[in-house]
């Protein structure tokens, strides 16, 4: 009945359903496409549709408002935030600018609009070291505000960055004990991480990518087995691509279910079907907002593959 309902109403309002990867599975199945960030973006910037349902956090559904000023997005739960935007204060950001006025900023695509108006270029896990590698050497930068991320991308370029110290609560509390429990009991499995992980547990990974890259390299990679250190929410589509695969989640520190992103989770079916019907909660931004929010995004798209 849900499903139907939300069918025939996509299909009324002209929408597109985009989905995160970390979104519940029964939103996953309905979404007319499943991303990562940038793949989500770059959806939104070309899709024809009059109507964005943003299935995902509220800088996503924000980032495609940007993209997007002509369209209506609708985003399930308007509560759906992210630790590293809301950690990230648009006034602190730019005390934090002003002390380093020489340096190029760079912003995780996980912030708001306010901290991408005062940034020089967007980057998402997926394309942040490809395009820090192509910024001029004479010039510092700061990175902002996923330090994990950044710490890493600073060892993949070897630029050396000034780090925002933000973090993602979820990527956060995987513990390392459990991770090096879970490779003894699956010596051969390939452990697949997320950048926004602590140093530590990347350096016990094999491979480290978006959520994209990680679906990706499971299905070129030739084990049979994987330990995924991210937001369980991916292991669906990993799953449902290859069933003759295993995948393992790690739990959060002590056991805890707390790998499950409780903001991507604030989506559910019930309140996809509402915000079709209601056309609520809507994404709207102050339109000179906007605009400078815009060009370090479009910096981005054209500077990535
Ligand atoms: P991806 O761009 O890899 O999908 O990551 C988004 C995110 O919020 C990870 O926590
Ligand atoms: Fe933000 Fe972390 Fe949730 Fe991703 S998993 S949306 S970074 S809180």
């Amino acid at each position: 009945m849900l499903i139907e309902a939300i069918d025939n109403l996509r299909r009324k309002r002209n929408a597109i359903i985009l989905a995160h990867y970390y979104q519940e599975e029964a939103i996953q199945d309905i979404a007319d496409f499943i991303g990562d960030s940038l793949e989500l973006s770059r959806k939104a910037a070309q899709t024809n549709a009059e109507v964005i349902v943003f299935c995902g956090v509220h800088f996503m559904a924000e980032t495609a408002k940007i993209l997007c000023p002509e369209k209506t997005v609708l985003i399930p739960d308007l509560d759906a935030g992210c630790t590293l935007a809301d950690d990230c204060p648009a006034d602190e950001f730019e005390n934090f600018r002003n002390k380093h006025p020489d340096h190029f900023v760079v912003s995780y695509i996980n912030c708001t609009a306010a901290v991408k108006a005062q940034s020089d270029l967007i980057c998402t896990s997926s394309n942040a070291v490809e395009l820090i590698r192509q910024l001029p050497k004479d010039r510092p930068i700061l990175f902002a505000p996923d330090q994990n991320l950044g710490k890493w991308v600073q060892k993949q370029s070897g630029r050396e960055l000034t780090f925002w110290p933000g973090s993602c609560i979820v990527h956060e509390t995987f513990s390392e004990e459990a991770l090096l429990k879970l490779k003894l009991k699956y010596p051969h499995a390939e452990v697949l991480a997320h950048p926004e992980c602590q140093t530590n547990l990347l350096e016990l990974s094999d491979f480290i990518g978006s959520t994209s890259k990680l679906l990706k390299q499971a299905e070129l990679s030739n084990a049979k087995e994987f330990i995924v250190l991210t937001e369980p929410g991916i292991l669906h589509q990993m799953r449902l691509k290859m069933p003759e695969k295993m995948f393992v989640e790690v739990p959060g520190i002590d056991g805890c279910s707390c790998n499950a992103c409780p903001y991507m989770r604030l989506n559910t079916l019930e309140k996809l079907l509402n915000c079709l019907q209601t056309m609520t909660p809507q994404i709207n931004m102050d339109e000179t907002l906007r605009s400078k929010a815009l060009k370090p995004i479009e910096n981005m798209l054209k500077m990535s593959r």
